[in-house]
């Protein structure tokens, strides 16, 4: 099987495109997401529509998902975060916020031989942002694979004999081989709002049967992301960072 493995587009659109392009073109058997459809970007409705539409085998939610419903406090959000959920929330379809709260919360198996999570599997909204945090969340994992988002960071984590070590996944091409015996916990980057310093949309396909996962970076129309966002006047920092990917 070859799972394309998404997360946190963030409400653009244009990010989103690339990849359903590239995706039309390659053997992808399941399309499975990691949360956070929204918040940041200026096309939370289209985005729900379009991922819907591909009936991802596993889908769950994220923060900013949780925050558009009122599901989360949103006190822990910069202020230009908290701005584009005010945002969101006035713009979003009532089908579409629907849509939203019926994300299931992480973490979750899928076909018996991997895991999802937004944050970790042992609390959605933690971030992974070390090796300290992944030695953590190995201790929670049921199988021996996993992927998670919420960092915006496409990153590997291996945990091989008890030692546990994590690999930036820089540039944009990047492929690993998933050895017999090493536990991993992979995260594809994210869609939308890439925060690495490469502007480009990433996500990851894992074949099942190679054993591997591939990570992709594309260029997409940053500039039309980047006017609707100022067009709907949300803050221009959400445009201006979509640039640098940071
Ligand atoms: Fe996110």
């Amino acid at each position: 099987m070859r799972y394309l493995i998404f997360s946190d587009i963030h409400g653009n659109l244009e990010a989103l495109n690339a990849l359903l392009k590239f995706a039309q073109k390659r053997r992808v058997d399941h399309f499975v997401f990691l949360g956070d459809l929204v918040g940041y970007g200026a096309s939370p409705n289209e985005t729900i529509q379009k991922v819907q539409a591909l009936k991802p085998l596993a889908m769950i939610r994220g923060n900013h998902d949780k925050a558009v419903l009122g599901r989360d406090s949103i006190e822990t959000f910069n202020p230009i975060a908290a701005a584009a959920i005010y945002w969101t929330r006035k713009e979003i379809a009532r089908k579409n916020l629907e849509a939203l709260s019926h994300l299931r919360r992480g973490p979750q198996i899928v076909h018996s031989s991997f895991m999802i999570c937004h944050g970790a599997p042992f609390d959605e909204d933690y971030y992974i942002f070390g090796e300290f945090d992944a030695a953590e969340a190995f201790d929670y994992l049921e199988v021996p694979l996993g992927f998670f988002g919420h960092t915006h960071f496409p990153f590997v984590y291996t945990r091989r004999d008890g030692a546990v070590e994590g690999t930036f996944l820089e540039g944009n091409a990047n492929e690993i081989k998933l050895e017999k015996g090493v536990t991993y916990l992979i995260n594809p980057g994210s869609v939308g709002q890439p925060r690495d310093r490469n502007p480009r949309t990433a996500f990851a396909i894992y074949d099942s049967e190679a054993r591997t996962v591939k990570f992709h970076r594309l260029e997409y129309d940053i500039e039309q992301s980047q006017k609707k966002i100022l067009s709907h006047k949300l803050p221009a920092a959400l445009a201006e960072r979509l640039s640098h990917g940071i």
